[in-house]
């Protein structure tokens, strides 16, 4: 064999192999979103990130921050900062982060962070603006955290039954509309992260 048919079967190899890895990394996603799927190759610019218009946001189901506030938990802790849509996104949000997420239509994008003490236990999400936004029906929305830093030690997030303590800046999580999900920073480093909201498009089915 010459070694011009040699280097083209590897390459048609390759791209079989990417094509295959795609289809699977959707259908595992579509049945198993708490696993981390993707990544998402780092290009933002942290110190952009950190100076962003954040808001304090207690969390909103009131109903369950009062039963955790019974059971003895701070209830200032229960919340998060973050800063979404319609402000304006940095530039890298719609020329990197979006189009890694092409397997999802209607895709919205929020910066949240954590401060050190300041966490959300086992909930689901509500979903609330972005239902105003979009007519979807909730049981397609999928979720998914893209983590803007390293993480260290004491940083925690908890999906369904797993628990993650550890991922390099990039790394994705997911979950379906109503798992129940946590997020906990008992480190003594805030944590940024994005948070992509989306529904599985038809050709992703
Ligand atoms: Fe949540």
């Amino acid at each position: 064999m010459t070694d011009l048919k040699f280097q083209c079967i590897i390459i048609m190899n390759q791209v079989f192999k990417k094509m295959i890895n795609h289809i699977e990394l959707i259908q595992k996603l579509l049945q198993q979103p708490s696993a981390e799927l993707l990544r998402c190759v780092p290009n933002w610019n942290i110190d952009e990130i950190k100076n962003l218009n954040y808001k304090f946001a207690p969390f909103k189901d009131e109903v369950l921050v009062s039963q955790y506030a019974q059971s003895g938990h701070d209830r200032s802790k229960i919340s998060v900062y973050n800063y979404h849509e319609p402000n304006e996104m940095p530039k890298f949000i719609t020329e990197h982060v979006k189009p890694r997420f092409d397997f999802l239509d209607k895709v919205c994008a929020a910066f949240n962070y954590f401060k050190p003490g300041q966490y959300l236990p086992p909930h689901s999400d509500l979903y609330g603006k972005y239902m105003q936004l979009y007519d979807v029906h909730p049981k397609n929305i999928v979720r998914c955290i893209l983590m803007l830093e390293n993480s260290c030690p004491g940083q925690i997030l908890q999906i369904k039954d797993s628990t993650f303590g550890s991922w390099k800046s990039g790394d994705c999580f997911y979950w379906n509309y109503d798992e129940i999900h946590a997020f906990y920073n008992f480190s003594m480093k805030d944590r940024y992260a994005i948070q992509i909201t989306g529904i599985i498009n038809e050709k992703s089915k």
